[in-house]
């Protein structure tokens, strides 16, 4: 009851849309990566040994789980850690490096472009954090093995070795290059840096259409670098703009500009973020509809991942873009983090299979993980509250 009570009057007299201050935004980052806190303590003590927490099982509506080989193990962890960074917490740090223990052995594998994904958010900050030798091996070999998927005739890293493409490379894929740009830093190897600079180019190049939204998916022809062509996987269609694919767009080309302050991927940042604010079919709650251009939009259902991803991306976008532009994008973000902290997508403690946030959308098309917790949508989010707090300076 006591608990029900705060969440109205943190939510009840603001409501999921209207803009906050600054003191209330501090004020739900903190609430929420407390409550993050207890749910993740809560699903390590329910989670099954040597497994990854993935999403509820829309049948039986029983926590599915994942092997360490699965693109999102390194989510897991890598929420772990940030929630370690807030509470200091020595049993949230133990599940964290157990569970990046786990995935350590997908360093050698060189079937997935998700490398980044699955290393550079487990082992990142076991590096960033302590310095320590062994992480530095275990993402230097993971970026040499993401490095083998590179085709300098394409000039792109392949995504998928499966379905019906000669070489597939899909827009999600620009998460991936961070790892690389680290290595460079640290190896002084210059050939990482290469790879992901030309990879961004390339999709710069093809993946987006004149209004800055783009396909999901690039076939090129590996012999000769050609576009065969432009399609979707998990969108509406092939010329609709899928939401979270659009999300990945706006936080890869934001990291491309914080790697090297190229005044060419700010802009693409930028032209990607006014396409998702200003399109019609963004909700007043701003939580995207699986698809911008869902045909059953207003009764689509939403993807909160695609909002959390979003939103961290545009607070670090905030920080490089003038001063009207920052306070546009750092206000979006934020009205993102108020609808995502409501009890409309905020699970309640001990519930939704111990996920923090419901209501994400894995792929619609294919009725798989439709209106269900994902656990990208947690990490993202709790990476932008602790952004949130970071640039207040309440770190
Ligand atoms: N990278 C796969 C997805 O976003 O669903």
């Amino acid at each position: 009851m006591k608990q029900l009570l705060a969440i109205f009057l943190l939510f009840g007299t603001i409501g999921a849309t209207a803009q906050v201050s600054k003191k209330k935004m501090l004020k739900i980052a903190d609430e929420s990566l407390a409550f993050s806190v207890k749910q993740y303590k809560h699903m390590m003590d329910s989670l099954p040994p040597n497994v990854l927490p993935r999403t509820t099982n829309a049948k039986t509506g029983r926590l599915e789980t994942s092997n360490t080989s699965w693109w999102c193990s390194g989510f897991y962890p890598g929420t772990l850690w940030y929630l370690y960074e807030f509470s200091n917490d020595e049993k949230v740090k133990a599940e964290a490096v157990r569970t990046m223990e786990l995935v350590e052995k997908e360093k050698n594998n060189k079937g997935t472009h998700d490398l980044g994904f699955m290393m550079y958010c487990s082992w990142g900050p076991q590096y960033n954090m302590y310095k320590d030798e062994r992480a530095k091996e275990v993402l230097l070999t993971s970026a040499r093995s993401l490095s083998t998927r590179f085709n300098p005739t394409v000039g792109c890293i392949k995504s998928w070795d499966h379905g019906k493409w000669k070489f597939p490379v899909i827009i999600d894929n620009m998460m991936n290059l961070e790892l690389l740009f680290w290595a460079t830093k640290i190896s002084g190897d210059t050939s990482f840096r290469h790879i992901a600079v030309t990879h961004a180019n390339t999709t710069i190049k093809n993946h987006f259409r004149p209004d800055y939204s783009s396909f999901h998916v690039i076939d090129y022809n590996p012999e000769t670098g050609a576009v065969n062509e432009k399609k979707t996987a998990q969108g509406f269609n092939d010329a609709s703009s899928w939401a979270r694919g659009q999300a990945w767009g706006l936080y890869g080309y934001t990291v491309m500009f914080r790697e090297t302050k190229s005044k060419v991927y700010l802009d693409q940042a930028v032209h990607i973020a006014e396409y998702m604010l200003n399109h019609p079919s963004m909700p007043a709650d701003m939580i995207p509809y699986w698809d911008y251009n869902a045909p059953e939009i207003p009764n689509a259902v939403r993807d909160a991942s695609a909002a959390s991803i979003t939103a961290s991306a545009l607070l670090e976008l905030s920080t490089y873009v003038p001063k009207k532009a920052a306070v546009k994008y750092k206000n979006a973000a934020t009205k993102m983090l108020v609808s995502l902290s409501s009890p409309a997508y905020r699970a309640k403690e001990g519930q939704n299979n111990n996920f923090i946030l419901m209501h994400s959308t894995g792929h619609k098309m294919a009725n798989s993980e439709v209106d269900v917790p994902l656990t990208y949508a947690d990490y993202y989010y709790v990476e932008a509250l602790m952004r949130y707090k970071q640039m207040e300076g309440k770190k």
